[in-house]
């Protein structure tokens, strides 16, 4: 049987193997999907180890994102502008491939929520790996205007400057700051969309964000999630955005177009998602 796995530290609470497994039985695939944490200081071994064993793809998670970009024999335009990899696809010759569906997977999930990017005023909160791989896939949707907001304001105004290297027609658009210069302009710029792609989220912090973010009809977007809405979540509200969502939409759509990667085939992502929100709730 064709093996599959995702590998991360920690990976206890991993919903990609009821995610993988649901979009197998769905298509009428037959493979074996699971769960491996490896070691920090082991992540290439263990990947080899999984190949050895007769592993065909891996998905990747935190913290190895950056080691499988390096580890690849070869990647995709979108995970080197992301520079990270978080789907790993052994070829025919024995070699390895990296690519990035996050971003897509984010995008698949705003469309979905009938939420679109293009000539929107958008805000990304956060300059880390999440975020890297996500700004490309945005970009490509032609927003007015691109904001990254960072704690440290030198990461965002680097990734500003690289995705807007990569995307001349859009410089002058994209812009790099941090929390402080973001509470200057309070109430004089506001966004139409705004993602919060920072870890803060993990331990139920709020990024230290102004009053006034938010413009009319403005949706905001958590790419974390949990059992209950997230405190950026619930704070989008109560600033006036009239949809927050989290991301489990994303995680179910990333991994679908991963599923896609290895087997051909597309799952379908709103069966798989109303369950996961059942389990949830
Ligand atoms: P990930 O792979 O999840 O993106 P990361 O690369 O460690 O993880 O990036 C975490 C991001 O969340 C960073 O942008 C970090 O800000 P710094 O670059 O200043 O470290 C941001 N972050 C983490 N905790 C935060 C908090 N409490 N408030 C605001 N930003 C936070």
């Amino acid at each position: 049987m064709d093996r599959y796995a995702v590998i991360g530290n920690p990976i206890g609470h991993s919903k990609s193997p009821f995610i993988h497994a649901s979009f197998a039985a769905q298509t009428g695939q037959t493979l074996q999907y699971e769960a491996i944490e490896a070691e920090l200081d082991r992540f290439p071994e263990t990947v080899r180890q999984f190949l050895a064993e007769g592993g065909k793809g891996m998905n990747v998670t935190v913290p190895f994102k950056l080691q499988a970009y390096e580890l690849a024999d070869r990647v995709s335009p979108r995970a080197e502008s992301a520079k990270a990899v978080n789907t790993l696809i052994l070829e025919a010759d024995g070699s390895l491939t990296g690519d990035n569906t996050d971003g897509v997977g984010l995008v698949r999930d705003l469309n979905a929520h009938h939420v679109s990017i293009q000539a929107r005023r958008v805000l990304v909160i956060g300059a880390g790996g999440a975020v890297r791989g996500v700004l490309g896939p945005i970009l490509e949707h032609e927003p007015a205007r691109l904001v990254i907001v960072n704690r440290t304001a030198d990461k965002a105004r680097e990734l500003a400057k690289m995705f807007a290297h990569a995307n001349p027609g859009f410089v002058g658009n994209i812009e790099g700051i941090g929390f402080e210069a973001l509470a200057e302009r309070a109430g004089k710029e506001t966004f139409d969309l705004v993602i919060n792609g920072s870890s803060a989220s993990l331990s139920k912090d709020l990024p230290p964000l102004p009053d006034g973010l938010f413009g009319k009809q403005a949706i905001a977007y958590d790419m974390a999630y949990g059992t209950e809405r997230t405190v950026f979540q619930r704070w989008a509200r109560e600033q006036g955005a009239i949809m927050a969502l989290d991301g489990l939409g994303m995680l179910v759509e990333q991994a679908a177009e991963s599923f896609f990667l290895w087997r051909g085939v597309r799952p379908n992502t709103a069966d798989v998602l109303r369950s996961l929100r059942a389990a949830q709730a």
